[in-house]
């Protein structure tokens, strides 16, 4: 296969006109100008076609592939009114059309890549991951959500069960981490909503799987960091309750981290877990406005996540707008020095920085050798300047994809 297009190789330089050569999944060769005369067969794209690597989203819950918009609420009573009633629902035997749903509108606006939260409901977890590796293209990394406590007992009930009857479960669904494309991860939901015991048996199973992803969430509301400094007394800050429980690793995605003390930066720099900033999601529930400047000061290691459904858009392109957007207003308000990324750093971030951090250093970039996971984006004429990635962030639509490259294969969501 031939695309053809101008590369954005570099998103900090206006993508010049060249051509890809695929050859067994993968990016053979990269050409400038016109392509070679003994073109293949199957050529996609053309001159006034944008080629970019695909997306990866670093935070997303399968289960609220349908709960985006509940609008009104902050955090915990959105979580009791319209999030935990929809994980039962998946739990309830929905879990196979729910992650169908959420596999078709991810590759839809070309997210081929994510790590994500399924439910607390381990057999039908282990279905929908089943069906997700066997019947879609995409790469993921999944886990179960643990959690034992302030919530409805149906979400709660396989992890109190666990603690009575086996000491130190297996966290995960480690049996279905079948290659480095498929991983499962241990997903405590937070500090909230797990018993010290529960973290410390999660932390404990990390440690004789130091490879595995731990996936939580940390200081997204200031009303949870409130009723985790009742629940954990003795820990002098959030972040602390985690490192207790020996869940600060360097592959622990930590989402949010909106409000947190300059100790609390500290120590996730010096454990180099990575934040996950969910920009959407925390407008959405009038969180907060993460503080991008205090992440580049303590050199913290920064994925973005649309945090769907507490972000309502599953594109990546929108993500990378609030992430934009969010230092925008925080230079507007609280902070006149905040750094403000352009959007090349939005791009990278989505594509190439997302998927080395998440363990994919061979997707989400154009080079030889890499996988030939790539979006055909056709543009209207004037937008091939200077700005065309700031185009692309703003004016970002679906429809903007010609064609879905995965794995050197032309893929169509519609027919998932
Ligand atoms: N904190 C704990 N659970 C969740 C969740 O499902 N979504 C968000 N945004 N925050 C959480
Ligand atoms: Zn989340």
């Amino acid at each position: 296969m031939l695309i053809r297009g101008r590369l954005l190789i570099d998103p900090t330089r206006s993508p010049e006109l060249g051509w890809l050569r695929i050859e067994s999944a993968r990016i053979a060769e990269i050409g400038t100008g016109d392509p070679p005369r003994d073109q293949p067969a199957q050529t996609l794209g053309g001159r006034d076609c944008i080629i970019s690597p695909a997306f990866t989203d670093a935070h997303i819950h399968l289960p609220q592939i349908d709960s985006a918009g509940c609008d009104g609420l902050p955090l915990l009573p959105w979580l009791e009114s319209v999030i935990f009633p929809a994980e039962i629902w998946w739990g309830r035997g929905h879990a196979l059309s729910m992650a169908r749903t959420a596999a078709r509108r991810m590759l839809r606006e070309g997210t081929f890549n994510f790590a994500g939260y399924l439910t607390s409901h381990a057999e039908i977890n282990r279905e929908a991951v089943a069906y997700l590796r066997d019947k879609t293209p995409l790469r993921f990394i999944v886990g179960r959500v643990a959690m034992d406590r302030n919530a409805p007992d149906e979400l709660t009930a396989e992890d109190r069960a666990r603690a009575s009857s086996r000491p130190v479960p297996s966290p995960a669904m480690a049996s279905l981490g079948s290659n480095n494309n498929h991983r499962i991860s241990a997903n405590p939901r937070f500090a909230v909503s797990c018993t010290d015991e529960l973290l410390a048996e999660i932390g404990w199973w990390h440690k004789e799987h130091p490879e595995a992803i731990i996936q939580t969430h940390l200081a997204e509301s200031q009303q949870e960091c409130a009723l985790v400094s009742e629940l954990f007394p003795r820990d002098p800050h959030y972040t602390a309750v985690y490192d207790r429980a020996n869940l600060l690793t360097p592959t622990t995605l930590l989402a949010h981290c909106v409000h947190l003390s300059d100790d609390e930066w500290r120590l996730i720099a010096q454990r180099r877990s990575i934040a996950v900033h969910c920009p959407a999601a925390n407008i959405f529930l009038t969180s907060g406005l993460f503080d991008y400047h205090a992440a580049l000061r303590h050199d913290i290691r920064l994925a973005l996540g649309s945090d769907v459904a507490a972000g309502a858009d599953i594109a990546m392109p929108r993500v990378a707008r609030g992430y934009i957007e969010t230092a925008k207003v925080r230079r507007m308000t609280v902070d006149p020095d905040s750094p403000i990324p352009t959007p090349a750093d939005a791009w990278n971030r989505i594509t190439r920085e997302n998927a080395d951090l998440l363990g994919w250093p061979d997707t989400g970039r154009i080079e030889t050798g890499a996988a030939a996971d790539l979006l055909v984006l056709r543009v209207p004429e004037t937008w091939l300047d200077e700005h065309i990635v700031g185009r692309l962030i703003y004016n970002w639509s679906s429809r903007l994809i010609e064609s879905r490259i995965i794995a050197g294969q032309a893929v169509d969501p519609a027919k998932l």
